[in-house]
């Protein structure tokens, strides 16, 4: 009878197992990247500067004490003009965005700070910050991400957390887990979660209370790829396979252990 084999990364070619190692290594990077992205976009757009569920709130839902112009400023957005200025702006809307201070005051912060990408000219897609009319159209309630970025967001983070946890996943399937049933958990967990994940940014506009789903989603999928990532590169250089395990898993021929 044939059996299924179990093929350790210690019978995959050094070539194989250098190639895994270095896509590993770059995924690495680049989610501890990601999470620095989340952090600065998100993480000061309540008062307080942690990450909390009230940011995410305000990012998928609105804030309700707040403008959209505030939440951008405080947001993704603060390091667009230096905090001295920033703090005039967002007292300027404190106190009513009144429209008769917008030309000493307020004109020429966004003139010099906002207009080279807020210009129709520049990109259609962004909130017109060249006059005066078009900015108080940004000094109106915040409600959050509008529909049509989040499809937009959506599909993207869709289609390429898939290509990362399905690479991350197929380097794991060679690693010796047990129970079973652990390592599969591990491999679907990162799919489950994303699509809780993609669903609470919209729910979220619905109840505020799904930004909580979207922060268990974030943890249980970096504790996957945490999990993949070091019992990977582990066994990739470090693991020596139980005997008994190589005997039932059985060899490959020695042409596949160059
Ligand atoms: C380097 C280009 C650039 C500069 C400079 C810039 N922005 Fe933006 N801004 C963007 C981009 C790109 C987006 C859309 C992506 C996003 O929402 O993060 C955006 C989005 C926004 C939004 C909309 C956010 C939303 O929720 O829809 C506001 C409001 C905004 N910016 C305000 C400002 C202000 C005020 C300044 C000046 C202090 C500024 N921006 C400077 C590129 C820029």
């Amino acid at each position: 009878m044939n059996k299924v084999r179990l093929v350790h990364f210690t019978y995959l070619p050094m070539s194989m197992r250098v190639l895994f190692t270095m896509v590993l290594l770059v995924f690495g990077t680049g989610y501890l990247m990601a999470m620095i992205q989340v952090w600065e976009s998100h993480a000061s757009r309540d008062s307080n500067p942690m990450l909390s569920a009230k940011d995410l709130m305000i990012a998928y839902s609105g804030n309700p004490e707040g403008t959209k112009l505030e939440s951008a400023l405080r947001g993704p957005m603060s390091d667009m003009l230096p905090k001295e200025k920033r703090d005039v702006v967002i007292a300027w809307l404190h106190a009513g965005a009144h429209e008769d201070e917008y030309a000493g005051k307020i004109g020429p912060i966004m003139e010099e700070h906002c207009a080279m990408c807020h210009s129709p000219g520049v990109n259609p897609h962004l909130p017109d910050l060249t006059n005066q009319a078009a900015v108080m159209k940004t000094a109106v309630k915040d409600e959050g991400m509008n529909i049509h970025t989040l499809v937009r967001v959506s599909h993207i983070h869709l289609f390429s957390i898939t290509f990362i946890f399905f690479i991350t996943g197929y380097i794991f399937t060679h690693a010796h887990v047990r129970p079973t049933w652990l390592k599969c958990v591990a491999l679907a967990a990162p799919f489950a979660v994303l699509i809780t994940d993609v669903a609470s940014w919209y729910l979220t506009k619905v109840w505020t209370g799904f930004a909580w789903v979207v922060i268990g989603s974030g943890a249980i999928m970096g504790l996957s790829f945490a999990f993949m990532w070091i019992t990977s590169i582990y066994q990739l250089w470090f693991y020596q396979l139980p005997r008994e395990i190589e005997d039932e898993e059985g060899q490959l021929p020695s042409i596949h252990r160059d």
